[in-house]
């Protein structure tokens, strides 16, 4: 958590580090700073609460100068306030810091006995002091940056200014995402991507253990004990343009109606038609590897492990392998059974979440296979698995995951497809039937998305409900689960998620006449038995929202409200279904007048434990 931005050049640096800034606001908003240097004096201005509060004091108060770095934070150590809002000086040393200081409160003892004072109660600013203390001792920046990072144990990704060398701006990265934008005379630093994808991109990705120094006119990564190392950038496909509103009110809405065409990207040049099979480019596991394999992991957090729970439907149905799906907390501690048969899976949208990283590293110490399905290129868990399947949905801004979830769902299908026919489950033919679908599914989307308006109508009718239970059976139960921690996120309404059977063994006893119920009913196998349960609902006096499939007739008279979506398979079913759960929990919280984009207490990329 936590957004970092540095840049060097010819421009005014805060321009750029705000604009920067605003673009990694989802990474953390609870506080902003930003440091910049103009012949040899560091100005630094900081301000309590979301972004625009440090713009309406830089407004006051401009820091001028052609380097600078800035900071929006989410707080781990010390509660939001100016004080604890980075960047954190000490003497000619000013720093930002993402990540988490381990060893902090011993390295905090030792140098107050030498004599320095501290004003805030992050872990941050001790990195501020330590390289001050080297910067004392020996007069050279670079040499200070590297011997106060070789004592500080935990994860980081910072960014250094020194008063005394004012032309120089220092970067290194460990166990935090960090990347390098490189411009002509100017470079750019940031935890993300789309900071600075308005200026370039060509990126260069750190990885853990380097540092990079920049001056005006070049750059030079090294390790940290100082090895020169040579980085090749690459040329990122994302536009800048992907990184705006595009004229939608939030960044959720405008993600959830990309969908049609992420869902069309992560699927182009995968599909192999004649062979009726599926093409993934950077695998990292051949077909025999795929056909010796005994077992399959799917390891991830929040949203994405939603789509790990559909993706053990779809693996053991079309490959006939046992798939156990895990919460990346739990899989990392609980010493999981994981051999050289076995392939863990990590979902990551953003691919730096501190526990699934935990979880890759776990499986793979163990000696099992790993492979991602991510969404952000040379991500740390990307980098880190023998494998990558990427979703191709483009920076996801909205805290709230959307599109990258219905692309997620797009790569497991994709490598269920492939791996039950590399293992000889599925026929040529029955590949080729459900890629035909797969193809029509953006078209479906499109649809589905066709009915905002009869769903904003819907949450107009319930937004004053206090808790809404959402159920579904089979591989809507997980979409169940992803509905109501899409309302929860948003609105803050309390809502739960339950296997539509399961009601009766608890929940039921909720229900009563101010509860709504979502009903995830599309026509399958258990539709008669999700039927009952709805009608057991009914019975009770709970207030029923059905999710259905078009061509079902009477349902309309066994519900308060009716959402109908096109048919699909089974299968796809499940995306279709995201679909009006995302737009019912969205136009709730814009009824209730919440901060759709940046819930309270949330944050993107959870780069914490
Ligand atoms: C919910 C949401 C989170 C993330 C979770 C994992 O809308 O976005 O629950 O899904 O923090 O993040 P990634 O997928 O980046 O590992």
């Amino acid at each position: 958590m936590c957004g970092i931005v540095g840049y060097i050049g010819s421009q005014q640096a805060s321009d750029i580090v705000i604009e920067g800034l605003r673009k990694l606001e989802y990474r953390g908003y609870d506080s902003a700073g930003i440091a910049a240097l103009d012949a040899g004096r560091i100005a630094l201005r900081r301000a309590e609460g979301k972004l625009v509060n440090l713009e309406t004091l830089l407004r006051q108060q401009p820091v001028p100068g052609c380097v600078g770095i800035g900071h929006t934070r989410w707080a781990t150590h010390g509660r939001p306030s100016e004080t604890n809002a980075h960047p954190h000086q000490a003497g000619v040393i000013v720093v930002v810091h993402n990540g988490i200081i381990e060893n902090y409160l011993e390295l905090k003892e030792r140098l107050i006995g030498l004599g320095h004072n501290f004003r805030s109660e992050t872990d941050t600013e001790i990195i501020a002091h330590l390289i001050e203390q080297h910067f004392n001792d020996s007069g050279d920046f670079e040499a200070a940056v590297r011997a106060a990072l070789s004592e500080v144990h935990g994860a980081y990704a910072v960014a250094v200014l020194c008063e005394a060398e004012p032309d120089k701006l220092i970067a290194a990265k460990l166990g935090s995402p960090l990347v390098v934008g490189q411009g002509q005379g100017e470079y750019f630093v940031a935890s993300d991507i789309p900071a600075m994808l308005s200026h370039t991109r060509e990126m260069v990705f750190l990885e853990d253990g380097e540092l990079v120094v920049f001056n005006r006119s070049s750059m030079q990564v090294s390790t940290l004990a100082g090895t020169p190392l040579q980085k090749t950038p690459k040329t990122i496909t994302w536009s800048p343009m992907m990184a705006e509103k595009g004229g939608y009110r939030h960044f959720m809405l405008k993600e959830i109606y990309e969908q049609p065409r992420a869902v069309a990207d992560t699927i182009a040049g995968r599909l192999k038609d004649e062979e009726g099979d599926v093409h993934l480019e950077s695998l990292g596991l051949d077909d025999k590897e795929l056909q010796s394999l005994k077992k399959v992991f799917i390891i991830a957090c929040g949203t994405s492990w939603h789509a790990a729970l559909v993706g053990k439907f779809y693996i053991e149905k079309l490959a006939r392998i046992p798939v156990e799906v895990d919460i990346a907390s739990e899989f990392r501690y609980r010493d999981p059974i994981v051999d050289e048969d076995t392939l863990t899976l990590l979902i990551s949208q953003s691919g730096e979440t501190a526990d699934t990283l935990a979880g890759l590293r776990e499986a793979k110490g163990k000696g099992g296979r790993t492979v991602c399905i991510c969404n952000v290129v040379d991500s740390s868990i990307a980098r880190e698995s023998d494998g990558v399947i990427y979703t191709h949905a483009g920076p996801e801004i909205g805290v709230a995951s959307t599109k990258a979830f219905t692309t997620q769902l797009i790569g497991l299908y994709l490598f269920a497809l492939r791996l039950g026919r590399v293992r000889g489950q599925l026929s040529a033919e029955e590949c080729r039937r459900r890629v035909a679908e797969l193809v029509s599914l953006p078209r479906k989307l499109e649809t589905a998305l066709e009915l905002d308006v009869p769903i904003e109508n819907i949450a107009k009718a319930f937004a004053h409900a206090r808790d809404f239970l959402y159920l579904g059976r089979g591989n809507q139960y997980p979409i169940a689960l992803e509905g109501a921690l899409k309302l929860k996120e948003i609105s803050y309404i309390h809502a739960e998620g339950y296997p539509a059977g399961e009601m009766k063994h608890g929940p039921i006893a909720l229900i009563d006449e101010n509860l709504p119920v979502v009903v995830l009913v599309p026509h399958n196998e258990t539709y008669e038995k999700v039927i009952s349960n709805m009608e057991e609902v009914r019975a009770r006096g709970g207030r029923v929202i059905a999710v259905a499939t078009r061509a079902e007739t009477g349902l309309r008279d066994k519900c308060d409200a009716l959402i109908e979506l096109p048919e699909t398979s089974d299968e796809l079913m499940p995306i279709l279904t995201s679909v009006p759960l995302q737009l019912l929990a969205y136009h709730v919280a814009v009824i209730k007048g919440t901060d759709v984009d940046q819930p309270r207490n949330l944050a993107k990329s959870v780069t914490v434990e």
